[in-house]
């Protein structure tokens, strides 16, 4: 039996369209409702108090919109919101899925000693990579460093400039990156950096990104739940603001043209 009803994604902005993208490939039936709270970005240098109640607002919202999955498409939420988004989505019996734990399971059984994770403000204080990637295989040593410089330099449109290699070198030179063996790239915006952080390790370090394996995740769910869909998707994207830089940085994180509806919730 298929179950159209759509899945909710959500982020602060429309970074987490990233793993929108990566969904929509992988579950290609899928009908997808993604709100971005663009009106609210960044995320990742507020409180977890101000994260949690913005996050529990859209939350509320998506199940209004009947979905059957959250997806929460943003590391900065899911680092500091999950327990407070699943009190709102699991009393609908709708399943929660984070960016963070299909991604620090799989890099836990990845032959990994010593991993490197880059991620905003937020995600690092929070401790969360380490915490979670130690509850898979406790003998990896992890080092979370804050950088967050990369978000506004992806959305100035400065990737794959003379800027973007400065603050890449600036950043992964830190000293508690020395040594490492991989490294996660924490944030929906860095996969439109990843094959610049790739060439900077020439191939040394193994670069981890989330949104196949966050996809793949997603479809495990579904399948173990007996709540995939048929048939042709519908997508609605909505965002708490609209400007032109939004609409531009969509099409950018996509990888297509998207209408963005104004939603605003708070
Ligand atoms: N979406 C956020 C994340 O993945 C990055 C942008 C922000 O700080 O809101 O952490």
């Amino acid at each position: 039996m298929s179950d159209s009803r759509p899945l909710g994604i959500f982020d602060s902005g429309v970074g987490g369209l990233t793993i929108a993208r990566e969904i929509k490939k992988v579950l290609p039936h899928e009908n997808i409702i993604y709100y971005g709270d663009s009106k609210h970005l960044p995320y990742g240098n507020k409180s977890p108090e101000v994260i949690q109640q913005y996050s529990k607002n859209i939350t509320q919202f998506l199940v209004e919109q009947n979905c059957k999955a959250i997806i929460i498409a943003c590391n900065t939420a899911s680092s500091n919101a999950l327990d407070e988004i699943k009190s709102v989505a699991e009393p609908h019996q709708i399943p929660v899925l984070d960016v963070i734990t299909p991604v620090a399971e799989k890099a836990a059984y990845g032959f990994h000693q010593k991993m490197g994770v880059i991620a905003t403000k937020a995600t690092v204080y929070s401790g969360i990579y380490k915490k979670s990637i130690r509850q898979f295989n406790r003998h990896i040593k992890v080092q979370e460093l804050a950088t967050p410089l990369f978000v506004p330099v992806i959305e100035e449109g400065l990737a794959n400039t003379e800027i973007s290699k400065a603050v890449i070198e600036n950043y992964l030179s830190n000293r508690k990156l020395k040594d490492i063996d991989s490294i996660i790239l924490g944030c929906t915006h860095y996969p439109l950096i990843e094959k610049e952080i790739v060439d900077y390790y020439e191939g040394k370090v193994e670069v981890i990104n989330s949104p196949l394996t966050v996809a793949h995740a997603l479809k495990n769910i579904l399948v173990k739940n007996e709540m995939c869909a048929e048939g042709n998707p519908t997508y609605s994207f909505y965002v708490s603001d609209i400007t032109k830089n939004f609409q531009k940085l969509a099409k950018r994180f996509f990888g297509r043209e998207v209408e963005l509806k104004l939603k605003p919730l708070h």
